[in-house]
């Protein structure tokens, strides 16, 4: 399989602080990859570079072949882009909007409506079309984003942190879409803090964490990476989440997590399960469940940074809105 994006040794600084400190990334044609990291790890600025937008200071990357650097047309023809903030004009219609995008890409105004009709179809805005983008609640203006970044049919679609601030029913409409894209043969870049959105979505993932890689590879291997297992246990009584935790604690001798009514801890000996189970019966707990599984990519994160991936501070300097059309 060819590469659709390659990134060598990607390094870019901001009045003296450093953004990216040497990202290496590929993106295999047709495959999604991942870009998972905290706010502030440089996401964004790793879009921005494979966007043509901002030139890095070190290091060097191709998309499609071409040298982000000395070939920006060639590039900017490739890829679609959507921003972490929806950067369609609200005060316009979803027609007007993809009509506008679609008579500056050069297509004539019987071709502009159509290709306009055609994606407010597949994205389930005709019924809203005539009315100002202003209108639409927050998945639907996600969505006429995503379908203005696709007018020129890009083969290349960067998705900044596509999902953030969407509830999860629009989430998962927007998964769907992304995934349908996909089965289209676009080739996908998507930045996500959403570790359960990377697994759903990507192929390959890296993540990123103060502009360095940490640890790449597929879904799969991340978790396996990250070694142990993890022991669920969930009592049918919740108040005696405390009970059960602290006997996971005392047999695994890990810290114990407590969430949604489980308590949860690493384990790298599935011996333990059965003393687990022993002293549950012993203390009367009744449990609802019991389990031992692979761990989810946050629990990945923490084992790989030592600190939940929602932890990192915001800094509120996020790129601006943007977009770029074929
Ligand atoms: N235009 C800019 N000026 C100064 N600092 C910036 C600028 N853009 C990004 N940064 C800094 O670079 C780092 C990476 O930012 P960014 O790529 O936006 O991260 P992410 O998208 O992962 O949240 C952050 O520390 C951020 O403050
Ligand atoms: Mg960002």
């Amino acid at each position: 399989m060819t590469d659709a994006i390659r990134a060598e040794g990607l390094v870019k600084h901001f009045k003296g602080s450093t953004a990216l400190a040497g990202v290496d990334l590929v993106a295999r044609e047709g495959a999604v990859l991942g870009v998972l990291g905290p706010n502030g790890s440089g996401k964004t600025t790793t879009v921005r570079i494979l966007a043509t937008l901002l030139r890095p200071d070190g290091g060097r990357a191709e998309v499609g072949g071409f040298d982000v650097v000395r070939r920006p047309h060639e590039v900017r023809r490739l890829i679609g882009l959507t921003g972490q903030y929806a950067a369609v004009d609200a005060d316009l219609s979803g027609t007007q909007n993809l009509t506008l995008i679609a008579r500056l890409l050069g297509y004539s105004r019987g071709d502009a409506r159509a290709r306009a009709a055609e994606l407010l179809e597949r994205f389930g805005l005709t019924d809203a079309a005539e009315r100002a983008a202003k209108t639409y609640s927050g998945g639907m203006r996600r969505r006429l984003d995503l379908a203005a970044s696709l007018v020129g049919r890009p083969s290349l679609l960067y998705l900044d942190e596509p999902t953030t601030g969407l509830d999860p029913h629009s989430r998962n409409e927007l998964w769907d879409v992304v995934r349908e894209l996909v089965g289209d043969g676009v080739t996908v870049l998507l930045t996500t803090q959403y570790l359960e959105e990377a697994d759903q979505l990507a192929d390959d993932i890296i993540v990123l964490d103060h502009g360095k890689v940490i640890s790449r590879g597929t879904p799969d291997e991340l978790k396996e990476r990250a070694g142990a297992q993890v022991l669920q246990v969930r009592p049918a009584d919740p108040a005696r989440l405390d009970r059960a935790a602290a006997v996971v604690e005392a047999v695994t001798r890990s810290e114990v997590r407590s969430a949604d009514g489980g308590a949860s801890a690493s384990v790298t000996d599935p011996a333990v399960m059965p003393e687990v189970v022993r002293r549950l019966d012993e203390e009367g707990i009744a449990v609802a469940e019991l389990t031992l599984r692979r761990p989810s990519l946050d629990e990945v994160f923490l084992a790989i940074t030592g600190r939940p991936a929602d932890d990192a501070p915001a800094d509120g300097t996020e790129a601006a809105p943007e977009r770029t059309h074929a």
